[in-house]
């Protein structure tokens, strides 16, 4: 198949919807990071999503909506909880977990009866949506456990041939995936941290939101996971990551002691002409927006470099930045040194 990549433009936009309406894949820019898109009430369109990602059959898809009114069918109910963050934070980089509602296919959740619903904020989306008629299921658009790209090119890397049609609407503003909260247990629940913070969705309900244990660790031995995605390996590029966890004075030792041909370094900005170690930079200290923005590219980096050996500063757990150290340590298969 032939994979076309078109700037956003009225023509373009009209060629995705059609598309959609056919049951075929569009790739498309996000807030968060470009996704594949396919009609979520149409099974046959949605098991394409999988084939094209190489995605394991029991890992659900996000619904992506416009509009609240959009709701209907796709979830059975919306809650009370639901309303407060719908208020709070769409159109935005935030995905409910909510009862399923009859017209979402079951590929889509992959058997569950839940589905998580998203409303983005980024213009394309909501183009796409309008001329389309269309909810459309939206993983990230890399291969499986590849990390997500944020740009058409890095779309095109993973999805060229495999896919028609990649609309390039430029670099994504937020650079992780949505903040994932689930409301259909007693407590609220964050099940994938993201842009929009713990903190931020407990003003917005006025109750605390709990955190699940795989967030920040490795899933023991045979616990389930609540969010099917997160007991899969993700965002790892080719080289062998380690976290160092300690100050930049003990990082620039480890790394001197460590120097070698293939061996990098993730650092922060400005640090780059200090190390002794070629380079790659993830943002500046403690800015954990700045970071989310440039993780993933980072990584994808380090790979176009021939890196074999990564060492990477350890971004902070709070925050936003609870959103990079969780994709951080995923990609670092959970190794983390203390200096
Ligand atoms: O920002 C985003 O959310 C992007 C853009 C394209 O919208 N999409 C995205 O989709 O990240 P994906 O498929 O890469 O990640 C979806 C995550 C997975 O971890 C999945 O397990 C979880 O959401 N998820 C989806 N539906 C769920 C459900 N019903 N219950 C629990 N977890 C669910
Ligand atoms: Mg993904």
């Amino acid at each position: 198949m032939k994979t076309q990549v078109l700037p956003v433009d009225e023509q373009s936009i009209q060629q995705a919807a059609e598309l959609l309406r056919a049951g075929e894949l569009v790739a498309l820019p996000t807030e968060t990071v470009y996704g594949i898109a396919a009609d979520a009430r149409n099974g046959e369109a949605v098991r394409k999503i999988f084939e094209a990602k190489g995605r394991p059959q029991d890992n659900p898809l996000i619904v992506h909506i416009a509009d609240m009114e959009m709701l209907q069918g796709i979830v059975s109910q919306v809650p009370e909880r639901a309303r407060k963050l719908a208020a709070a934070y769409w159109p935005g980089p935030l995905t409910m977990v909510l009862p399923k509602g009859s017209e979402v296919s079951e590929v889509t959740c992959a058997g569950l009866d839940t589905v998580g619903v998203r409303m983005p904020s980024h213009p394309v989306v909501q183009q796409v949506i309008r001329a389309s008629g269309v909810a459309f299921a939206a993983p990230s658009a890399n291969l499986s456990g590849k990390p997500s790209p944020t740009n058409a090119q890095d779309t095109l890397t993973d999805m060229d041939g495999r896919l028609p049609l990649i609309l390039d609407g430029g670099e994504c503003s937020v650079g992780v995936e949505s903040t994932v909260v689930t409301l259909v247990g007693e407590h609220p629940m964050l099940l994938r941290p993201g842009y929009i913070t713990k903190e931020q969705l407990e003003t917005a309900l006025g109750e605390e939101v709990l955190v699940s244990a795989a967030i920040l660790e490795k899933l023991k031995e045979g616990e389930v996971a609540r969010s099917p995605g997160m007991k899969y390996k993700h965002y790892a590029p080719k080289a062998q990551i380690t976290i160092l966890k300690g100050s930049l004075a003990r990082y620039q030792a480890f790394v001197q002691e460590h120097a070698a041909p293939g061996v990098w370094g993730l650092c922060f900005d400005g640090e780059r002409q200090i190390l002794p170690i070629p380079c790659i930079e993830y943002g500046k200290e403690g800015d954990g927006a700045a970071q989310a923005r440039r993780l993933f590219t980072a990584l994808r980096e380090l790979d176009k470099q021939g890196a074999q050996v990564v060492y990477a500063r350890c971004p902070a757990s709070d925050g936003v930045s609870m959103a990079v150290y969780n994709r951080l340590i995923r990609a670092a298969a959970f190794r983390v040194v203390v200096l």
